[in-house]
């Protein structure tokens, strides 16, 4: 392997979760975009699965996405009284403040040979690579799971059945500046050598 492994380990390390309050408002190159699914597409997956599903959301798609998940979230919330003007404002505003936002699903192999929990994971190592291709072209994102994530009536919203999973929301623009890296706890308490 001909890699330059101390600029991969530095890439992994300035990956930052960056929000869309830190975006500055200029588009994301589509051909970025395709080049960071390209890559989520080459995560790993138990028995070629493959069960990641990208909804791409660009331009005036931006506004439809406002539109469906703020409709969805005032029809489920209205029904339990939990409804607020204030969440419905922000889910159906939110999207707008983004290049592109990507609905980040999971759909269940048709044979389900494969337990429902490594088919999550496949997907949430695509969306690593989402982050890392990302941070490789100093594009900002965020993987987002509030408002309607884990709401059943999403899924017919974003056309997937019952048996997939919607995993969140996907956040992508141009950063206003690049954040420091976070800190994490030491590794050496969450790790175990056994050599004999
Ligand atoms: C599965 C998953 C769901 C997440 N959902 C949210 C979320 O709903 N809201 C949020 O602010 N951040 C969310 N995050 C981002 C985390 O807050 C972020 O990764 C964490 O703070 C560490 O920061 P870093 O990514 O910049 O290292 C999520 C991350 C993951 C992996």
């Amino acid at each position: 392997m001909q890699f330059n492994t101390d600029e991969f380990n530095q890439l992994i390390r300035m990956r930052r979760s960056i929000f869309p309050a830190d975006y500055n408002g200029e588009n994301v190159d589509d051909a970025i975009v395709q080049q960071m699914l390209e890559n989520a597409n080459w995560a790993p997956s138990h028995r070629f699965t493959e069960p990641w599903r990208f909804l791409i959301y660009t331009r005036e798609g931006l506004k439809k996405l406002g539109e469906i998940q703020s409709t969805v979230y005032k029809n489920v919330t209205e029904k339990d009284g939990t409804f607020s003007e204030k969440k419905y404002l922000n889910l159906r505003d939110k999207p707008l403040s983004a290049s592109h936002v990507i609905v980040v699903a999971m759909r269940r192999n048709a044979e389900r040979s494969v337990p429902e929990i490594e088919e999550i994971s496949a997907v949430a190592c695509a969306v690593q690579n989402l982050y890392l291709t990302a941070t490789a072209y100093g594009v900002a994102c965020y993987w987002g799971t509030g408002g309607i994530t884990y709401f059943e009536e999403s899924k017919t919203a974003f056309g997937l059945e019952k048996e997939d999973k919607l995993m969140g929301f996907f956040y992508i623009g141009v950063p206003k500046k690049w954040p420091k890296p976070t800190k994490r706890g030491d590794i050496t308490d969450k790790i175990e050598w056994i050599i004999n």
